[in-house]
């Protein structure tokens, strides 16, 4: 099977007690025997990274989401929501803020998201790759944001998404965010550290365009229907507004998030990372650097 598997074990409960992510993730070593075997280091950096891109994405899209539920979710007491590897949870607070009515769940295997929660809202900690810990035909509307550096595409097809149809109601939908790697109008230093980053991929058998194919992942299921596919890019420096120095910001934070593999994959050390990364920052601007950005709608077919 894929490279997960149980990579951590739980030692006392499912979730940490801590009011607040700091303690989250400074505990959570001990706590899940954690041994981060992906290329994204996780801590508040990393945290802050994706809660400000939520709220960049929101913007850049308009909105959270292109599936037609705004109205079941007004409406929803029985609506169910699943946002998959939910990370610090910014999706679904969102929306549970906004929607009081549905239920709304986020499960990721590494506990980074709050304790203290709203009354319709709960986060599980699971892995996918042992199978989500919910009935058939459990969710009315299934969420899953950036998970192309997580899997391989055998995993995509054979685990990810097939679970993810087995706990969506038949007519319910399912949403898959994800971006391109590499990105766009590149700068001699972000050639090199997205060189570096694909290399990395492909020694973990990931494909970085992977966000190009989830629609025929779902399609070739066959228990999809009225697949939609849209597209947008994502500016990178102040040449894209305020909106571009924000995902600039998130995009040096990015990469500092895989300064390890990137400086073992390019045989630097933290002088010569840094040095790359000042360039890097220097020269974003000039080059007017974006990234593409693919969303992915799908309905399940009803029996
Ligand atoms: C890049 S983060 C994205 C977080 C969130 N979806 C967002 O858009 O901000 C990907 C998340 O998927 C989680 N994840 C990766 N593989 C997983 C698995 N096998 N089971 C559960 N969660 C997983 C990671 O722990 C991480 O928090």
């Amino acid at each position: 099977m894929g490279q997960q598997g149980s990579r951590f074990k739980k030692k006392k409960r499912n979730s940490i007690s801590a009011a607040d992510n700091r303690a989250s993730i400074s505990s959570f070593k001990e706590e899940y025997n954690f041994e981060n075997p992906y290329m994204m280091t996780i801590n508040e950096t990393q945290i802050d990274r994706m809660q400000t891109q939520h709220h960049i994405l929101r913007t850049i899209w308009s909105n959270n989401f292109s599936a037609p539920i705004k109205d079941k979710l007004s409406a929803g007491h029985d609506y169910k929501v699943l946002d998959f590897g939910c990370g610090p949870g910014t999706f679904i607070f969102d929306l549970s803020s906004t929607y009081p009515l549905p239920k709304f769940i986020g499960v990721d295997f590494v506990p980074i998201f709050p304790t203290q929660v709203p009354r319709n809202t709960s986060f599980l900690v699971a892995n996918i790759m042992d199978g989500l810990p919910f009935e058939d035909c459990t969710f009315d509307y299934i969420h899953a944001r950036f998970l192309v550096m997580y899997f391989t595409q055998e995993e995509w097809e054979n685990v990810v998404i097939k679970e993810l149809s087995r706990v969506l109601k038949p007519g319910g939908y399912l949403e898959c965010y994800d971006s391109e790697i590499p990105w766009y109008n590149m700068s001699p230093s972000l050639e090199k550290l997205s060189d570096a980053v694909q290399r990395e991929l492909f020694a973990r058998n990931i494909d970085p365009l992977m966000s190009r194919k989830i629609d025929e992942f779902i399609q070739a299921t066959g228990e999809f229907e009225d697949i939609q596919k849209e597209q947008k890019d994502i500016p990178y420096g102040s040449w894209g507004g305020k909106i571009g120095e924000l995902s600039a910001q998130t995009f040096f934070q990015f990469f500092e998030g895989v300064r390890k593999p990137i400086k073992d994959i390019m045989n630097i050390n933290d002088q010569g990372f840094d040095k790359l990364m000042k360039k890097f920052e220097s020269e974003i601007n000039y080059y007017h650097t974006y990234g593409k950005n693919h969303r992915i709608v799908a309905r399940k077919i009803e029996c």
